[in-house]
């Protein structure tokens, strides 16, 4: 097999063919990991993955990133709308209303003092129609941008709070208070650098929710509409799921969103998450030897 690595028609995103990832030896590893840092988004058709492949996939990039549910240590998680019994959650469930906030631009745990560096994502069950995921390149979102606009933004300071975005979908009743502790709001930088590839990018999507220092509505418009503005072709790529096709991001430059699917069909897709690089990220899961347990309506 040869790594075949073709790039789509945006400016993100690249299919990777020609690699069995259960079974990756370094050189290939590092041509991956170069891929990635050039295109963001890499999707992988087909691999099939088991749970242990997936994580020890995801171990490559760096330690997993612990879960809201703190008290719950989890390596994997189950993105479905399939209930226990294996019926599928009605709309009204809090199952069901947590995945919908998935449909807005986000960039995964940046409600977090440090945010993921990857996820990566695995199709398990696929609607017959819907249910895409689409991702879209904030460094070509910065590039995009008038001057005036880059000097106003350089070295302001945006608030992204777990509370402001996940209250519509139930996100406050998946956690206890203890959790919901550890989520008090956070800064990041609304124009970052990326450590590897030194490319600017704009930080913000649905946890943004206003600008450190400014009116709180107009800052919080200003957010949204810089989201909107971005996520904009060429800048976006939206892929069609099959079964076992995975697919890992770069939650430092690129936001992602989920697409509705019928309510009454099953979807389950699986999670991994790369913590942050810092080493005073306070969320890299502690006990990473543990074996993966699975949790229900992740994110
Ligand atoms: C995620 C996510 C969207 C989807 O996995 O973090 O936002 O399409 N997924 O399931
Ligand atoms: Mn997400």
């Amino acid at each position: 097999m040869s790594l075949e690595i073709t790039p789509t028609d945006a400016t993100l995103a690249a299919t990777v063919r020609g690699v069995d990832l259960s079974d990756l030896d370094d050189a290939t590893f590092g041509k991956i990991e170069a891929a990635w840092h050039e295109f963001g988004v890499l999707i992988f058709p087909q691999q099939n993955l088991s749970d242990e492949a997936h994580l020890a996939f995801t171990r490559r990039f760096g330690p997993l990133e612990q879960s809201i549910r703190r008290n719950r240590p989890t390596g994997i998680s189950n993105l479905s709308n399939v209930q226990a019994d294996g019926t599928v959650a009605p709309p009204s469930s809090l199952q069901a209303r947590f995945l919908v906030g998935n449909t807005y631009w986000h960039s995964d745990s940046s409600y977090k003092r440090v945010g993921a560096k990857a996820s990566i994502l695995a199709a398990h069950v696929v609607p017959d129609t819907g249910g895409e995921t689409e991702w879209a390149d904030m460094r070509a979102a910065y590039d995009d941008l008038d001057d005036d606009m880059k000097g106003w933004l350089e070295g302001k300071v945006g608030v992204h709070d777990y509370a402001f975005s996940h209250t519509p979908f139930g996100g406050k009743e998946i956690l206890n208070k203890e959790e919901l502790a550890h989520l008090e709001p956070v800064e990041h930088p609304v124009i970052r650098v990326h450590p590897a590839t030194g490319r600017k990018n704009l930080f913000v999507g649905r946890h943004a929710s206003h600008i450190l220092g400014e009116d709180l509505e107009e800052s919080r418009k200003l957010l949204a509409d810089l989201t909107e503005q971005g996520a904009q072709p060429p800048r976006i790529y939206k892929h069609k799921w099959a079964v076992g096709d995975i697919v890992i991001w770069d939650n430092r430059c690129v936001l992602h969103r989920g697409h509705r699917w019928p309510d009454d069909q099953p979807r389950t897709m699986v999670r991994t998450t790369v913590a942050g690089d810092d080493p005073t990220n306070e969320w890299v899961m502690a006990g990473e030897t543990r074996g993966p347990a699975v949790i229900q309506g992740e994110f």
